[in-house]
Parts: C-alpha cells; structure tokens; sequence
C-alpha cells in the first residue's frame, strides 16, 4: 500500500529495479477501493466497453472521459493518475493541445495517454514541450480497430517488430515518460523494454515489460463478453454479484427484508 502520492520521478526509477502495478479504474468507488494498491490508476477508454456497453472506444468524447477522469480524481490519494484522450481528440497537433489543455483544467490528473505510431512525433513533442506527462500507447491500438479489422497481435514478425521498436524510440526522444505496450509477443515486449529507457507497462505483451496493466472489469471477473488470452481472472466479480442481487429479491419478495432493525 502507498503511503504518499506515487510521483514521475518515483515511476522512472522503477526501470530494471521493481515492477510497476496497474489498473484501470472508471469511477470515485473503484478508485477508492484501487487507490494506493497499485502504482498507477488508468482512466481508461475501455470504459467505453465495458460500461458503455459499447463495442469498441471510438464513440467516446472528450467530455465523457473529463466526466470520468473527475470521478477518478476525487478518490485518488496516492495512485499516479492516468487518463486516456479518446479517439478522434488528438488528430492535430492543435487539437491534442486544445483537448488536453481540457484534461489539465477540468480533473487533477497527472498524466494523458495517446494511441500513436511514430507519424505522431511531432505532436507528442509538441504536448511534451507544453508540459504535459505522456505516456505513449503502442502495439495493438484498440482506437485502430476499425482500421486493422479487429483486435489484432503486433510484432509477430521481425520486421514490426523492428517498426515498434523505433516508435518506442521516437516517443522516448519526443519526450513520453513512458509507453504502454499492448498486444505484442513476449519476445516484442522484451525488446522495446530493452531498447529504450523509459518504463514500459504491458498489457498482453508478456512478463518482461517493467509494469503490468490490466482493464478491472476483465481481472475481477465482471465483463465476461469476451475474455482475452492475457486475462488473468482475480476473482469472479459477477457470480458474486449475480449471487447478491438474487438473495436481495428474494428478500423482497419474502418480506425478510426489511426487518425491524432496518427499519425506522
Ligand atoms: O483503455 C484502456 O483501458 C487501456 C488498456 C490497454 C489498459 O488503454
């Protein structure tokens, strides 16, 4: 358990020393709960998935991310903070400063992440150089689905391997402190996590990342549409739940609940 805010400077240092923890969290009662267990708490745009119940992350909005991001913000103590610029919001250097500027105003987080192939250099450079803490996100892209045709494993070949490495490299020189690693070989997580010198937290991209991340919803068992190959299950949230609001209808409707202590 933390006992002080985690900082950039405590994150860096963890490089090749310790492994970084991470979680997603959506709202101020999971964040609560999270807040200080890990290292890093992602607002992530999987929200838009697993609670909005929609199919990919692309119809989400600035707006409902800062909505989000806020909730967050009032739990969190001691997690370093994380939240996602959403499809569509960084497609210009002009408009990744306008939205993020929204992000630094509107919620105290500490940092933004961005979905980014090297072609974005420049505008990563441009955030950096503004002062905003970036972490770069590479590999499988989930606002890319449409684009790839579905959720689809990098750098299985030498030859993207290779691209992703040099992507990882441009960031490091733009100025991200870090980069997220998503949906890679173990053999692709490595080689990023060797060649560059900022912290990489993976996701699907195997044990030797210097952080792990997983989206809350997929660890603790609660959204079961789909289950990823690099999904750990922590616990099977949504028996328990499942189990909970069952025996609280029953109670309902055999009147044993309330009862007179409940009761005024
Ligand atoms: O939006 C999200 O939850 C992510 C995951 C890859 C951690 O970016």
């Amino acid at each position: 358990m933390l006992d002080k805010k985690m900082t950039l400077g405590q994150l860096r240092a963890k490089k090749g020393v310790e492994k970084i923890t991470a979680i997603t969290a959506y709202d101020a009662l999971m964040a609560h709960i999270f807040d200080g267990e890990v290292d890093i708490l992602l607002v992530g745009d999987s929200l838009n998935m697993s609670f909005g119940g929609n199919n990919d992350t692309l119809n989400l909005t600035t707006e409902e991310m800062i909505y989000h991001t806020k909730a967050v913000c009032r739990a969190v103590k001691h997690s370093f903070l994380i939240a996602d610029m959403p499809f569509g919001s960084y497609i210009t250097t002009k408009e990744a400063l306008k939205n993020a500027r929204k992000f630094y105003k509107h919620t105290r987080a500490d940092a933004i992440k961005l979905e980014v192939g090297i072609e974005k250099y420049a505008l990563i450079k441009a955030l950096c150089d503004e002062g905003f803490a970036v972490m770069a996100h590479i590999g499988l892209k989930p606002q890319f689905m449409r684009f790839d045709g579905g959720f689809k494993i990098k750098g299985k070949q030498e030859a993207q391997c290779n691209e992703l490495i040099e992507c990882a490299l441009a960031m490091q020189e733009a100025g991200a402190f870090g980069i997220l690693i998503e949906g890679v070989t173990k053999q692709t997580g490595h080689a990023i996590t060797q060649a560059i010198k900022i912290p990489t937290i993976g996701i699907g991209a195997g044990v030797d990342c210097d952080g792990q991340i997983l989206v809350w919803s997929d660890a603790f068992g609660f959204f079961d549409t789909f289950q990823p190959k690099f999904v750990r299950r922590y616990c099977d949230g949504k028996s328990m739940l499942k189990e909970a609001i069952r025996a609280y209808a029953k109670d309902v409707k055999s009147c044993a609940f309330p009862s007179d202590r409940e009761s005024y």
